[in-house]
């Protein structure tokens, strides 16, 4: 099959087995290549067959947009998903990881895998012989960056020296994001309240990353984060997971909610994305996702055509 990308092979990473467990396992010109197959498939310009191969889905937490947008990505390169839910295999009466990761890798071809802990993804990793994504972990949500990224680039027509805001939890969603749009050129302000700002640790891994002189930040009042904001950007104040802290985080991040006030201060094109599921009237108001600068179905959109793209990648179907 023809490849889509000028020069050598496309492969992912610097794992050989093509792993995308962190927005850092792509590197910039990885993550542009992605972009453009994504908007020839989108576009409908291309197509990719497979040939029948295999994604194992191993959720441990909900999902709608991610277990179906990889679902619809596989049957459109003509290959099939398995569930896999720890509910209905041995996983959720104790087999270990290692034995489950090591079987499974002789049934699929990759996995996808909804958990709690990063650490337990990479043990996925380390025992599998078959590509592994982070469809969303506490510490990253790699896949949900893609196609944020992708719809900025759609929108804008670019992304070097873009300045994205993202107002609340410094949780999986802005670590990834910072992370992804630090290696694209993208000026990424994580604002949230004190005691809940973005892991330092991940901080200075997206700033070490920054291409194009991307400015990584992290401050607590939003009205000025959204300064010159071309894309703001929300999310939930309590993940899954942190059910218990809901009514505790109300109160502190009240002032972090994105309603019409806080747009009004931003650039007068800003978008407004948010990753979905969203809580109304909590991080983001009714008036506010509806409103016309919300792009949040287009970037839910982008998740199947940009996970599509990167599937053809890992598995070689370019
Ligand atoms: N944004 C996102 O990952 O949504 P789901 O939890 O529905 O997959
Ligand atoms: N931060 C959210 C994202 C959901 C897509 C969570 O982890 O629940």
């Amino acid at each position: 099959m023809a490849s889509a990308f000028k020069g050598t092979a496309f492969t992912l990473g610097s794992f050989s087995k093509n792993n995308f467990l962190s927005s850092a396992d792509l590197n910039t010109d990885q993550i542009l290549s992605l972009f453009e197959l994504a908007k020839q498939l989108k576009r409908g310009n291309r197509r990719i067959d497979l040939g029948n191969r295999v994604l194992g889905l191993i959720f441990k937490k909900a999902s709608t947009r991610t277990r179906v947008s990889f679902q619809v990505a596989m049957a459109r390169l003509g290959g099939q998903t398995v569930d896999l839910n720890p509910q209905v295999t041995q996983l959720g009466r104790g087999e270990l990881i290692k034995d489950t990761a090591r079987v499974l890798s002789r049934y699929c071809d990759v996995l996808a895998i909804r958990t709690f802990s990063q650490e337990e993804l990479e043990e996925y990793a380390e025992w599998s012989t078959i590509p592994v994504i982070n469809a969303l972990t506490d510490l990253e949500h790699p896949c949900q960056a893609l196609a944020d990224f992708l719809t900025i680039q759609e929108k804008f027509g670019k992304l070097e020296g873009i300045n994205l805001s993202y107002i609340g939890d410094g949780n999986n969603v802005a670590n990834s994001l910072m992370i992804c749009g630090a290696l694209l050129g993208v000026n990424v302000k994580i604002c949230s309240p004190n005691g809940f700002e973005a892991d330092p640790k991940m901080v200075e891994k997206a700033k070490s990353l920054s291409e194009f002189g991307a400015k990584i930040s992290i401050s607590n009042d939003p009205s000025i984060a959204v300064k010159e904001a071309q894309v703001i950007y929300t999310d939930v104040w309590a993940s899954m997971g942190q059910e218990e802290e809901k009514l505790k985080r109300k109160e502190i991040f009240e002032k972090y909610k994105v309603n019409q006030k806080l747009i009004c201060l931003a650039d007068e094109e800003v978008i407004i994305l948010h990753c979905l599921p969203a809580h109304r009237g909590e991080e983001i108001t009714e008036e506010a996702i509806e409103s016309k600068n919300s792009n949040v179905f287009e970037q839910a959109e982008n998740r199947l055509h940009v996970q599509q793209a990167l599937l053809a990648a890992q598995l070689g179907g370019l």
